[in-house]
């Protein structure tokens, strides 16, 4: 009895979330005061899940959570949809029905009607910019507080926010996974069993079972076949974790695609055809600039043959997971590598002395950069239609 009440509830939140997002945008009644030269700020739609594109994050906390907060949502949307369809099937006879979604994961009509974040960001009187850019100066400023904000310091601001995102999307996903609730997962309730129980499914290829097996494996470090938040978080994203040893499987993994004669390391020609191009666009950093003629066949085998000797420390002809070392930033780009770049993009957009610092001077001359994550120039009438 109780749980036909728990099914209609549910029924009539998915039937009225249904409805809810289906209704068109509402007309923000509001005149933007700070729609600088059709500038407005916007919160992004990021997409979500495992094979995502790379996002910057935001440079602003304010900003930040607004945009958690939109793709929790569009998670929460997906999340309840899938545990709906789950519910339909297992609802047929001889089914029992486990897990209904968690209170707090249902949709909230109200309180996300209750104010446009977007209309927050920009009503300066709200979120002004500048007093936002002075507020967060002294954060940033901090290894050594000596009123000017170095690479290092923009870096780590940035990486600390990346780290929380991903933290905080990895507790969102083990909550999906985590189907006993123990606040563990295994590799059974990861992996769906249809999948566990394909034999050719085993494949130790990139993405087959064996090959999430050994992840799995490796990022449990206290080996008791489960992974807590912590180690879901590594075993998600491996090269931002401290463990060594997944760092250890990432340049394994490397070697494994490419190592076609399977002698468990590189040679020049499986180096060429796998990984040369990858750090060639580090290399190059705008590879997409330099004209496609200027890289002969001739030139390119040069190039390719002076990485090798580079990395071949110990000449002896072949690449050795150690010897990817120093390439797998850009083989497995991590949070850290992101945050460097964001923070040397801003830094030549905003350090007009080009001293390699930003002053708050600097930053307030320009305060729109900083929040270049968040902004979009918009006309306003094309804002408009575009809605409509
Ligand atoms: C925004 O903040 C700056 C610095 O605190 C201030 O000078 C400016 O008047 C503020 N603008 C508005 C529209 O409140
Ligand atoms: C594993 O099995 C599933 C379901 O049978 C299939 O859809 C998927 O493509 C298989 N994956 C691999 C890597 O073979």
């Amino acid at each position: 009895m109780k749980a036909a009440f728990v099914y209609l509830f549910i029924a009539l939140c998915f039937i009225a979330f249904v409805l809810y997002s289906n209704q068109p945008h509402r007309l923000k009644s509001k005149v933007h005061r700070n729609l600088h030269a059709g500038r407005r700020l916007v919160i992004r739609k990021l997409s979500i899940g495992r094979d995502s594109k790379h996002e910057n994050v935001a440079f602003d906390p304010i900003v930040a959570s607004f945009e958690r907060k939109r793709e929790d949502r569009t998670w929460e949307k997906e999340y309840f949809q899938e545990q709906f369809k789950q519910w339909s099937k297992d609802s047929e006879p001889g089914h029992t029905h486990e897990s209904a979604p968690h209170p707090q994961s249902q949709p909230e009509p109200a309180e996300w009607d209750y104010k446009d974040p977007e209309d927050f960001l920009n009503d300066e009187e709200h979120f002004n910019v500048s007093s936002r850019i002075l507020t967060l100066f002294p954060l940033i400023d901090n290894h050594p507080s000596d009123g000017r904000i170095s690479l290092d310091e923009l870096q780590d601001w940035h990486l600390q926010a990346a780290l929380t995102e991903a933290e905080h999307r990895a507790i969102r996903e083990m909550e999906h996974h985590d189907k006993n609730h123990d606040g563990m997962v295994s590799f059974a309730e990861y992996l769906p069993h249809s999948e566990l129980e394909d034999e050719a499914n085993r494949s130790m290829e990139h993405g087959g079972v064996g090959w999430w097996k050994e992840q799995f494996d490796t990022a449990d470090e206290d080996g008791d076949g489960l992974l807590n938040a912590k180690e879901f978080n590594n075993f998600l994203h491996p090269q931002d974790s401290r463990n060594p040893k997944l760092h250890e499987w990432l340049r394994k993994q490397e070697i494994r695609e490419r190592d076609h004669d399977k002698d468990g390391k590189l040679n020049f020609k499986e180096f060429e055809e796998g990984i040369y191009d990858i750090i060639k666009l580090h290399d190059e950093g705008e590879a997409l600039h330099s004209s496609s003629d200027s890289d002969s066949s001739a030139r390119r085998e040069a190039n390719a043959k002076r990485r090798f000797l580079e990395l071949d420390k110990n000449k002896d002809g072949f690449l050795t997971e150690d010897e990817l070392v120093p390439i797998m930033d850009n083989l497995h780009p991590g949070e850290a590598y992101y945050a460097k770049q964001q923070a040397e993009y801003l830094i030549s957009q905003a350090d007009t002395n080009k001293d390699g610092y930003l002053t708050i001077e600097e930053m307030l001359e320009n305060p729109y950069i900083f929040y270049s994550t968040a902004f979009a120039y918009e006309d306003y009438e094309e804002y408009y239609h575009d809605e409509f």
